[in-house]
Order: structure tokens, then sequence, then C-alpha cells
């Protein structure tokens, strides 16, 4: 991407976009606050913590100091409401379904990042074990890449971090119809199980370990058989890791293919399906410094001499790509404008 493509403009609103951000006290709405903070074209109206509300966001977390005189507040949905244009449900799945309803009715547009609105509402219910409160709502799965119609969205399903990573490197070549099965083994950072501790978090358990968990049954599966529908569910294999990191996926993807492919080849698929994709980089070998604190997904492949192998390597941040900067790239295709606005930014490297 040359230098003069990363300008850009500011569009013609006139009116900031007012947010607000229910959830505001864990890792992804404070990644949200993080991003939005310098947004040129938004305005945050209502940040909710139920332990925190009342005090001011700088008091309880002191990298937000001096940026926002914002103070938590309680859960009112109306209230909330008519201070909003969009709302990000940024709670465990199962509580955004108690909210989102309400929300919409009062006329607010919704990006949902928990799981609740991400699959139709029978494949919900098995996976997530739970009654939906909400069935059948009709939302975009929010992986913009793959569904650009979240331009026209009211509710948008943000997708999970493991399918983020997963679902972007395999789709160029599913939607090809080179690949025949689909093994997706991936390491993730412990911010990805929230802000809550837990067993798994404390640190002696955590450092210099690494822990597979869900090893073939893990929930974000679904979501993985959903948007890569054209292989059986059968043929999609994912084992989970968490690895002593605060943040990033790293997803290698082995993909044994239906019939022998050039390296030119994939490269020319990968190109054609991501040319006009700010986000996605591919090229080189991926890693997780090149793209902590960004919303970028880096890919790179390698084939297997004398194989019907071909790796597929994909980084991102799962607090980003994975979730907060995603949801702001789809908030800007909602609201007109520039999917990149706010968004374009190095990785924390090193
Ligand atoms: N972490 C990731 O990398 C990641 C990536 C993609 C998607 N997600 C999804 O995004 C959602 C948020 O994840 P997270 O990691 O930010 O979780 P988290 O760190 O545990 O934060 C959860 C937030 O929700 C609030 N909350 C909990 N129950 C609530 C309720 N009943 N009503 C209102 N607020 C409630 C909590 O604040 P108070 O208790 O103070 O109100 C807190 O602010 C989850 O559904 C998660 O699966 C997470």
């Amino acid at each position: 991407m040359a230098r003069e493509d990363i300008n850009i403009t500011p569009s013609d609103r006139g009116n900031m976009i007012r947010v607000g951000i229910i959830g505001g006290s864990g890792y992804t709405g404070l990644e949200l606050m993080r991003i939005l903070l310098s947004h040129p074209e938004v305005e945050i109206t209502a940040v909710t913590s139920r332990r925190f509300a009342g005090r001011r966001l700088g008091d309880v977390f002191p990298h937000l100091m001096h940026l926002t005189d914002l103070k938590f507040e309680d859960v009112s949905l109306e209230s909330i409401s008519n201070r909003a244009d969009i709302v990000f449900t940024a709670v465990p799945h199962t509580r955004a379904m108690e909210y989102v309803p309400e929300i919409l009715r009062r006329g607010c547009r919704v990006i949902d990042l928990s799981a609740d609105y991400r699959l139709n509402t029978r494949v919900y219910e098995k996976v997530y074990g739970v009654k939906h409160r909400d069935p059948g709502r009709r939302a975009v799965y929010g992986l913009c890449e793959l569904h650009p119609d979240v331009r026209d969205a009211d509710l948008v399903a943000n997708p999970g971090c493991y399918p983020t990573g997963a679902i972007l490197a395999a789709a160029p070549l599913v939607r090809a119809e080179v690949v025949d099965r689909v093994i997706f083994d991936a390491k993730s950072g412990i911010s990805g199980a929230g802000a809550e501790p837990t067993n798994t978090s404390h640190f002696p358990n955590l450092a210099e370990n690494i822990k597979p968990y869900r090893i073939t049954t893990h929930r974000h599966h679904a979501e993985m058989t959903q948007e890569l529908r054209e292989l059986d569910p059968a043929r999609i294999g994912f084992t989970p890791h968490v690895i002593p990191a605060i943040r990033g996926i790293l997803t290698t993807a082995h993909i044994l293919l239906r019939k022998p492919v050039e390296p030119d080849e994939v490269e020319a698929i990968f190109d054609g399906f991501y040319d006009d994709k700010p986000f996605v980089r591919v090229g080189g070998i991926p890693d997780l410094a090149s793209v902590r604190g960004s919303n970028f997904c880096d890919i790179g492949f390698e084939l297997e001499e004398g194989s019907d192998r071909l790796v597929v390597i994909s980084a991102i941040d799962n607090l980003v790509k994975g979730a907060s900067g995603q949801a702001v790239q789809n908030m800007n295709l909602m609201f007109g404008l520039d999917e990149r606005m706010g968004l374009m930014v190095p990785g924390l490297f090193p």
C-alpha cells in the first residue's frame, strides 16, 4: 500500500456519530474506548459498568486518565439509547440478547461483540446450550471482508476472535474450490478469555506454558463451518491453545488440497480476494509482534514440496481485528465512512 493510500478523507456527515458502550470495563469495551477516543467522527456518550458506576474512567483505568471526563454508568437502555446512534454490546454471551431487542426498538443500531447473534437460533442453542431469548432475529455476520452488507445492517454480529483469524486464512481457497480439508491449529494470548481472572490465567499456570483446551469441541468451530460452508463441517478441524502472551492469535491452517496448485496460483487467489481489503496483508511469514495493537490480519503461506499440504498462517490481535477494531471497521461501513477511519495504525513493534 502506497503512502498516499492511507490518507483518509473525512466524511461530509456534519454530525458526530454518538456511541454508547455496554460493558465498558471489560477488555473489548476498554479497547473500543482506546480506539474510539481518537476517532475523528465519533463522540462517546455513554459507557456502562455495573461495578464501577459513578466513577471516572480514568480513575479506574489510569491508561485513560486525562483522555476523557466520562464516568461509568449503570445499564439503562432508555437513557443510553436516547444519547446514541449506535450501541456496542461488549458483554458475555447470553447477556447481549437481554439488551439488543430493546436498543433496536428504541431506534439505535447495534454491534454485538458477543456470540449471541452470530449463528442461527437452532445452531446457537445447540452449541451454547441455552434457549435464545430473541430467536430468529436477523443480523449480519460482521466479517466485512466476506460480508459487505454490514453497510445496511441495523444489527451486526461481530465475529469471534478465533474464527476471524481462521476464516480469513482459508476462505479465499475454500471459495476457489481447492480445499479438501482444513485443520486450524490456533494459539491465543490470554486476553481472549476476558478480564475475569481464572485458574488458566493465573501467572504460574500460564507463564512458560502452552495449554491446549477444548481440543476438538470449541464453540467457535460452528462459526468457522458457517462461514466456510462450501466444506462439510467434518472436513474442518480446530484446536485452540492458550500461550503466555497478552494479545494476539496466530493460526496455522493445515490445508489438504483437492488438486495440485502452484505458489503463484495461491498468491493470485489471495490477491484477487483481498485486493481491495485494506486490513488483510498477504505476504511474508506472519507473527504476533507485527499485528499487536493493530487492525491488520497478516497472512502468509508455504506449499509443502511433494505433498498435498498447503500451510497458511494468519496473525491478528484478538482485541483489535478479533474484536473491537473489527467492530469499529463495521461501524465505519454502517455510517458510510471510510472503513479505515480511526484504525490505520501499525502494530506495536517490537
Ligand atoms: N476478549 C476477546 O479477545 C474477545 C474477542 C472477541 C469477542 N469477545 C466477546 O466480547 C464480549 C466481551 O468480552 P470481554 O473479553 O471484553 O469480556 P470481559 O473482559 O469479561 O468484560 C465483560 C464486560 O461486560 C460487563 N458485564 C458483564 N455482565 C453484564 C451484564 N449482565 N450486563 C451488563 N454488563 C455486563 C462487565 O462489566 P460490569 O460487570 O462492571 O458491568 C464487563 O465490562 C464477550 O461476549 C466475548 O466472548 C471477546
